[in-house]
């Protein structure tokens, strides 16, 4: 059995290294050696019940040892953890202290999976905000599902550099700059004007909790200061701006019960790297739900879907589809990585019928 957990955690360093975090990726293969059956911690994760990749245990625990810096409580951590600089001995030395000194805090932190709430999605996810917007000549009102922290309900907040294009310019962080591949820029034009802001998640985080704001920081990597920078600026802007909610409920329950077609605006749908773990009753009950309310949708009241998600369990990367109702077309706006970190813009005009569409060939 700790074999198989001892491999999880080198894939998690391999992957650590391949998304730039060395440090992570050193924090994987140092910390597992050091874990004891004697202690709850090491008998809970080298007897882990679950599928370890699946329910990324290796990134939970350096969630767990990401928030003693972050709260200052194991002072040996952050010491060895940016922006001093890896020294395998000094780290080791501070993960084993952890791993000894906060034993309870950590076996608990291992209960729940990690949350990243990633708002470089939110550049991918523009560009399709603002299509809605030119199609329908209507404010659109957000439904988020999978929202943790709801912080890209706030894309139209941002400001985003797309090549020599920008979007939202002047105004104060988050400035969101992904590299980008394909046809260049995408169509930013039009004005796009937000009804409402809507989110759900089976386990919302609460941007005014602190602890929930720790733990939304804990699962950001240590040495990538600017996505930390990105985040607590999001939170800035959602906590000035305000006025949304995220609910907690399983998504199908939210979709049905909270989107409705409303006169003069646009019902929109939308999630980033959700669909994939939801069970499959989950998704076709949402489909079904999407496709009943679609069927009823006017040009006075106009549903739309817009997502960023894997279409298959092995892509690599993401594709970015929206579908739009009355008429149920569906438009492949991008693919690009999971974090948004590059994003390749496809030639919109075209569109497939299909969804989810499968069958698109790049
Ligand atoms: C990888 S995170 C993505 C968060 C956010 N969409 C983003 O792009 O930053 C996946 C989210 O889906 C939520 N989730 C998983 N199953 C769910 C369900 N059945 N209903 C609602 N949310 C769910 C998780 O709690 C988590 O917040």
């Amino acid at each position: 059995l700790s074999a198989a957990i001892a491999a999880h955690f080198e894939l998690q360093a391999q992957n650590c290294e391949t998304m730039g975090s060395p440090l992570t990726a050193a924090v994987c293969r140092l910390a597992f050696p050091l874990l004891d059956p004697q202690t709850q911690t090491g008998a809970r994760i080298l007897g882990w019940r679950g599928d370890p990749r699946g329910d990324a245990l290796a990134l939970r625990l350096c969630g767990a040892l990401h928030a003693l810096v972050l709260s200052g409580a194991e002072q040996r951590l952050v010491a060895a953890y940016p922006p001093n600089a890896i020294d395998s001995e000094r780290l080791s030395a501070a993960i084993a202290a952890a791993l000894v000194g906060h034993d309870g805090f950590i076996n608990h932190f291992l209960g729940t999976p990690p949350q990243t709430n990633e708002i470089a999605r939110s550049a991918a996810l523009l560009p399709g905000l603002l299509q809605i917007a030119r199609q329908t000549g209507l404010p659109v009102r957000l439904h988020e599902i999978g929202s943790s922290a709801g912080l890209n309900l706030f894309a139209d907040r941002f400001s985003y550099r797309f090549g020599s294009e920008t979007w939202g310019a002047g105004r104060s962080a988050p400035v969101l700059v992904p590299e980008m591949r394909g046809i260049g820029a995408p169509d930013l034009s039009g004005k796009l004007q937000i009804a409402g802001r809507h989110g759900n998640d089976i386990a919302p985080l609460d941007i005014h909790a602190e602890q929930d704001r720790l733990r939304l920081r804990s699962y950001l990597w240590a040495d990538q200061p600017e996505r930390l920078a990105r985040l607590d600026a999001a939170v800035a802007v959602a906590g000035d701006v305000g006025g949304f909610s995220v609910v907690a409920l399983s998504a199908e329950k939210f979709v049905d019960q909270h989107l409705q077609l409303r006169d003069g605006e646009c019902a929109l749908l939308m999630h980033s790297v959700v669909w994939q773990y939801l069970p499959a009753t989950v998704k076709s009950a949402i489909t079904s739900v999407m496709e009943q309310r679609g069927g009823e949708a006017t040009s006075a009241r106009p549903l739309a879907w817009l997502t960023m998600e894997g279409l298959g369990g092995v892509d690599p990367f993401a594709t970015v589809s929206l579908r739009s109702w009355p008429g149920g077309h569906t438009y492949v706006l991008a693919r690009c990585d999971f974090h948004a970190r590059w994003i390749e813009w496809l030639d919109w005009s075209g569109y497939s019928k299909s969804w989810l569409p499968r069958n698109v060939s790049y």
